[in-house]
């Protein structure tokens, strides 16, 4: 064990409080719709509902349909069922919310730069693009030169405030639930000196349209004064087995100290199935070779029955990921269910547990298992209760950043619609956790580049902030 009791105390006392609110039997009073949504759809769908705004219903945009998937859920979008936890009344006064907040105007307006007063350090948050609809990759092809995904299937390449579309995509990206285009990745090969795009998404089976999987390709960059293209593409993973679902796909990419691909893969939603067994792809970190080939030093690349691209399993969803620039450890973040999102760093071969140890609950509030640890299985770094919706991750590290500053992580707040700091102390605790630009929207993504800047992709709004420190 890793943490002190201290810590667990809050965990403690939020499980209790899920676990009464789920065993009340007497209601004192009805909650009113805001409230349930708060306590069980937030997460999810954003704060105040913001998810249903003007929305295009998928399911069906009469009140009895709204009822229904409440009730019901949607198991291949990964809509949780709330039948069970939730009485007749209950799902009424959440549906009459849902459909008040769908009739609500659309408010994500930027208005830039926006001045952010932190415990230490004022920051200037600029906006450095904005009119995009899901920002949800980015990467850098030099110091100024910004690569960003869309999730709709949009790749831009953003220089000299100039955002130019980058042609050459895959044809075969599924946008649909939590699919789409996800990561990009820029990588300039040291021996030849070329360079290339490494792209993530979820990818359509090549005959059964009704099945996707998390897919890596990559092509080379192509830059000439007004065109930017990538040339033909290559693929170089798909985490099979291909899946009817439309969520967890994870998945981010970085290179290692090592010359090496680490790319993140969620469980697709099949939670009993992947993340414990080594015969599949999903729910684990895998190690390439930058050509797509597996090294032979990986974990399990001698061992039968065994994928011998898996570096690390037992994940859930793991959407933060970074090369710690001085240890050169590999350090990322995954979703939990209701609480239990973790910090982990991973450890060759390690297993970090999901969903046999989880500090997390369904979504639903009933019991996934009581085990919080277990031998051979991975501790967190730290863990979030109630869960952030962690997406996105990195450390300060260089740049204008006080030293403060420096070596603190950065995750984002998708549910909670903020970017969090967390200062570590020399034995990697979390020592200190803060709210920074409260209320910006969903916070995808994180990036860095050599000179220590920092930008910052949010969702929904569709904008890219650069942060900018000011005087302390
Ligand atoms: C685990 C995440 C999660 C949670 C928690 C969750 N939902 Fe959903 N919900 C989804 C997903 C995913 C969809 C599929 C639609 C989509 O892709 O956006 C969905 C769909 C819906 C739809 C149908 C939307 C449409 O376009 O037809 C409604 C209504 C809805 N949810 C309401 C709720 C309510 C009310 C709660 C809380 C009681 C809730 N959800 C909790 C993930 C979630």
């Amino acid at each position: 064990m890793r943490y002190p009791a201290i810590l667990l105390i809050p965990a403690f006392v939020i499980g209790i409080s899920i676990y009464s609110s789920t065993q009340t039997e007497t209601p004192v009073a009805e909650p009113s719709g805001e409230a349930l949504y708060t306590q069980w759809c937030q997460d999810c769908h954003g704060i105040e509902g913001r998810d249903f705004t003007q929305r295009s219903w998928k399911l069906g945009s009469r009140e009895e349909d709204i009822a229904r998937v409440i009730r019901e859920g949607h198991e291949l979008l990964g809509m949780p069922a709330y039948g069970e936890t939730l009485n007749a009344v209950e799902v009424e006064s959440l549906t009459q919310f849902v459909l008040e907040k769908a009739s609500n105007e659309k408010r994500f307006f930027p208005a830039g730069p926006r001045f952010e007063s932190t415990s230490d350090l004022e920051i200037r948050a600029d906006i450095v693009v904005d009119g995009l609809e899901t920002p949800w990759g980015m990467d850098f092809t030099d110091d100024d030169a910004l690569l960003i995904t869309e999730r709709e299937g949009r790749l831009w390449h953003l220089k000299a405030g100039k955002l130019s579309a980058v042609s050459g995509l895959p044809s075969d990206i599924i946008v649909q639930g939590q699919g789409g285009l996800l990561d990009v990745a820029f990588w300039t090969d040291p021996a030849t000196d070329s360079s290339w795009v490494y792209l993530t998404y979820s990818r359509l089976h090549p005959t059964d349209k009704n099945l996707s999987a998390t897919g890596l390709v990559r092509g080379t960059w192509q830059e000439t004064d007004d065109i930017v293209q990538l040339g033909t593409l290559e693929t170089l993973f798909i985490a099979t087995p291909y899946e009817k679902t439309h969520h967890h796909f994870g998945s981010r990419i970085a290179f290692g100290q090592d010359g090496m691909l680490y790319l993140t893969c969620g469980e697709r939603g099949k939670r009993d199935i992947h993340p414990q067994t080594l015969s599949t792809r999903p729910g684990k970190v895998h190690r390439l070779h930058p050509d797509g080939s597996i090294p032979g030093d990986n974990p399990f690349a001698k061992q039968q029955n065994a994928e011998a691209s898996i570096w690390t399993w037992g994940h859930r969803n793991p959407q933060g990921l970074f090369v710690h620039p001085e240890t050169g450890d590999i350090w990322t973040h995954e979703h939990g269910p209701k609480g239990g999102d973790e910090i982990n760093v991973l450890k060759r071969g390690s297993n970090y547990g999901w969903p046999t140890i989880t500090y997390g609950r369904n979504y639903s509030g009933t019991i996934i298992t009581r085990d919080t640890a277990k031998a051979g299985l991975e501790q967190p770094l730290y863990y979030w209760l109630p869960s952030i919706g962690a997406c996105g991750l990195d450390i300060i590290h260089g740049g204008a950043w006080p030293s403060t500053w420096q070596g603190d992580l950065l995750a984002g707040s998708l549910s909670f619609e903020y970017l969090e700091r967390l200062s570590l102390n020399a034995a990697s605790e979390v020592v200190h956790r803060e709210r920074l630009l409260e209320d910006i929207g969903r916070v995808r993504d994180i990036a860095r580049n050599q000179s220590g800047d920092i930008f910052v992709a949010i969702e929904g709004a569709g904008v890219v902030y650069q942060l900018v420190p000011l005087k302390p």
